[in-house]
This record gives C-alpha cells, structure tokens and sequence, in this order.
C-alpha cells in the first residue's frame, strides 16, 4: 500500500526543532565527517548511534556527544560484514527504540589505475564503500520505513567528475549515487526519502592520509598539498565535517520534506569550476 503523505499530514509528522526525540544511526562515526555528523544530529537533540572500525576512537565520539549533554551508543565492526549490522540495530533498538535516519559515511580511499590496482584491492574498496552502505540501508529500512524517515548517503564529488589514478574509488562512488537514486525511488511510497551528498575536499583524518602520500611525507609537505586542494575550491578553503553535517541534518529535517533522490553537492564550488581557468581579469 502507498504510504505517501500529504502536504499537512507531513508537517505535522514530526515534531517541532530538528531531530528532538529522533535516533540516527551513522557509520564512520568514530572520525572525520561521519564523527561531524554524529555531532551534529547530537546538537540538535537526536540520538546518536555511532559506529566506527576502531573500539577506542567509536568510544572518543560516544564520550565527545554525552559530554556536551547529548545521547549516544558506539558499536564497532567491518561495515562489509552483514553481522556488523545486525549488531549496529539490535543496540540501536536496544537503547533508543526506534530508528529514523540514517546516514553512511563509513568508506575507504585507494589509489592506482586500472593496471595498479589489484583485483583485491578493487574488490575491497567496492565491500566498504559499496557494500557497506548496501547492508546498512537494508539492515535499517524496515525501522525507518516505520517512522518515514530518511536515509543520506556520503558519496563524494569523484562520483561524477574523476581525476587520475582513483579508478577503485570514483567507481564506488558512482555506484553510490546510483545506488542512492534507485532507492530514493523504491522508498518513495513508503514517505522514506534518499538523498546523497557529494563532499569535495574535506578536513579528516582520510584528507590528511592522502595529503601525506602525496607530498614530501613530512607534516609542513602535507599541510602545504591540503592548502593547495583548498585553493582548487572556489571558495579557496578545504571544508569541515561539520560542514558536511550541517547538510545532512538539514536533509533529515522536515524543512527538506519535497527533497528525495536528490544529489547534493558540498563543495565549495569545485564541480561547478572548469579546470582550465581563465585570467581574473581583463585589461
Ligand atoms: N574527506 C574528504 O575529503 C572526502 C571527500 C569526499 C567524500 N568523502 C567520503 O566521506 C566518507 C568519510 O570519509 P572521511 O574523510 O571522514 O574519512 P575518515 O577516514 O576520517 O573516516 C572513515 C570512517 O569510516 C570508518 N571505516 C573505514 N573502513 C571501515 C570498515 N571496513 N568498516 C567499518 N567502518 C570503516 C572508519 O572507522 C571511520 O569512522 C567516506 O565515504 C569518504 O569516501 C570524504
């Protein structure tokens, strides 16, 4: 049966303020954006599920929302793994019972062309990134089906526009905004909205790993490669997580009730820029 809700009936679904009194779940919480994310669903009243690879830093995010009066859960675990999941609801359910969002940010980078890349390699990054968010939609859906929530989907701006040696990467990331558009379809007539969002450069742990690779291998070299991707954004900076979950939440909100199979990008302009620049002024 066709759940969909109507103009007054989805204004006065939710309550008042954001998230008060709803439960998100978000993967790749324990650092970087899904950690700004858990942050900020957490300012604005939600219940944080967090979850993360790493016991110890899962713990760091948990501790970092109660300190500041907030609600939260960690759970740690291989987002490749269906059991990870199945673990991920079972605390959710547990403590908060019930679960209105989620979103996946949990996701790994590589680096190497189609040659360099090795098969295990390919076939890794596509369990994490690909995967991963498969088996955390499913495992959530039915929960959020229940409340008409929503699920947000952290691609990445290599989605639609690629550069070099990242054939594994920007192949999951395409599959990600293509697998988040055919949900947003499937959940419509459950009032379940998809969206997925598009992060160019972004301060984390994941940025500054790369930042290193690709520099001198010192911490002035890395410092220098982020501020020069900075500068490749028109707004000349890199970005922050919470940047980035500012976004999501305001996609989890009722202020985005018309907005589902959507593409959202976080960029700082990066997509909207044609390489080849021309001079800033004319004489
Ligand atoms: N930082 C950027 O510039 C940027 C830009 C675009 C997209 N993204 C995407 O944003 C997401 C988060 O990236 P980030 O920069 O915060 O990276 P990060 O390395 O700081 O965080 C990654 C998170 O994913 C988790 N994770 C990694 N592998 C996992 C696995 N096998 N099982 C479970 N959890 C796992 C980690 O525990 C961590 O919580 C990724 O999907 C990434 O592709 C990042």
């Amino acid at each position: 049966m066709r759940e969909v809700l109507q103009g007054e009936e989805m204004r006065d679904m939710k309550v008042t303020g954001i998230h008060s009194d709803h439960v998100v779940v978000v993967t790749g919480a324990s650092t970087g954006i899904g950690r700004g994310v858990a942050m900020t669903f957490a300012k604005a009243g939600a219940s944080v599920l967090v979850h993360g690879l790493t016991p110890e830093l899962v713990a760091e995010t948990v501790e970092a929302i109660t300190a500041m009066g907030g609600s939260a859960l960690g759970v740690h675990g291989d987002v490749s793994e269906e059991e990870t999941h199945q673990r991920i609801i079972a605390a959710a359910m547990g403590e908060f019972g019930r679960i209105d969002h989620l979103v996946a940010s949990a996701g790994i980078q590589t680096y190497g062309d189609s040659l360099i890349t090795s098969v295990e390699e390919f076939d890794r990054i596509y369990a994490v990134n690909v995967r991963g968010v498969f088996l955390a939609v499913q495992a959530s859906i039915p929960e959020i089906r229940k409340n008409h929530g929503t699920v947000c989907i952290i691609s990445s701006v290599q989605g639609v526009a690629t550069q070099r040696n990242v054939v594994g990467y920007t192949t999951t990331k395409g599959a990600l905004n293509a697998m988040s558009r055919a949900m947003a379809v499937d959940e419509a007539e459950h009032a379940v909205r998809v969206n997925v969002v598009l992060p160019g450069s972004i301060d984390t742990p994941m940025l500054r790993a790369s930042a290193h690779q690709w520099s001198d291998g010192t911490d002035v070299g890395a410092q220098k490669v982020v501020e020069d991707w900075g500068r490749s954004h028109p707004l000349g900076r890199v970005g922050m997580p919470e940047e980035v979950g500012e976004v999501c939440s305001f996609l989890a909100s009722t202020s985005a009730s018309f907005v589902t199979g959507a593409e959202i990008r976080v960029d700082g302009g990066l997509l909207a820029q044609i390489g080849a620049a021309l001079p800033s002024k004319l004489d």
